[in-house]
């Protein structure tokens, strides 16, 4: 699987969206994320218009909820023509099966599907005393991630820090998608386990996922092309 960058086009629109991407005309195609704030206000209609554009697309639903009803709702997704979509691993190995399954098309083929082990947002404490998960965060994450790749998924988002113990207990081959990239004279804004795109290449991260540092730069086309430069 060759490196990219996903840009997180986290914004409320259409417009604002369309309008974002237009700047990159002439420059290369960048692979975008489109995430829940912009699939629930715009619709499953940006996803065909981004997708026309000849863009790739990673739909960042995190499904989680019973085999049958990810199954169901996977199979729409499929339709939509995306490249990569993800659910919560903590749904249980029966619940990735069965999303593979809704995923895969007649003709065999299908978007990656990735898990989203822990989310970063959760810090071990929670984990233990309000979620009480007596493991380790390190240790749930690596089960996690076996339990994704036992269900026959691609890989998972992790933290780009995770990165080299998913490789470890996954294969080299098993992709590890990474937000929380930041160049090394920015702003960490909420994100806390941070690193840059070059040091996320040398752990071993498959596609950075990058919002911030491109999305509110004063020259995005110029940030992309760093990343690009620095990761790819
Ligand atoms: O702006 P920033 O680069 O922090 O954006 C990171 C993107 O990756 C956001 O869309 C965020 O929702 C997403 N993400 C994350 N951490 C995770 C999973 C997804 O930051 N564990």
């Amino acid at each position: 699987m060759n490196r990219d960058v996903i840009i997180a086009c986290d914004f409320p629109d259409r417009e604002t969206t369309l309008a974002f991407l237009d700047r990159f005309e002439g420059v290369r195609k960048p692979f975008v994320k489109i995430g829940m704030e912009l699939f629930y206000g715009a619709g499953p209609e940006i996803v065909r218009e981004i997708k026309a554009r000849g863009h790739r697309i990673f739909l960042d639903l995190k499904l989680h909820d019973i085999p049958n009803t990810v199954k169901k709702a996977m199979r729409v997704l499929s339709a939509l023509d995306v490249d990569m979509v993800n659910v919560h691993a903590s749904g249980t190995v029966a619940m990735m099966r069965a999303a593979l399954e809704g995923l895969t098309r007649a003709d065999g083929t299908r978007p990656l599907l990735i898990a989203v082990t822990q989310l970063t947002s959760t810090s071990e404490e929670v984990l233990q005393r309000e979620l009480l998960v007596s493991a380790s965060m390190d240790d749930t994450i690596s089960r996690y991630a076996q339990n994704a790749r036992e269900a026959g998924l691609d890989g998972v988002v992790c933290s780009p820090l995770e990165a080299a113990g998913v490789k470890e207990a996954c294969g080299k081959d098993f992709l590890t998608v990474t937000p929380g990239i930041r160049f090394p004279d920015a702003a960490a804004d909420d994100q806390v386990r941070i690193t840059t795109p070059a040091r996320a290449r040398e752990i071993g991260s498959d596609f950075i996922v990058v919002g911030r540092p491109i999305t509110a730069a004063a020259d995005p086309v110029a940030a992309y092309q760093r990343c690009i430069e620095e990761f790819v």
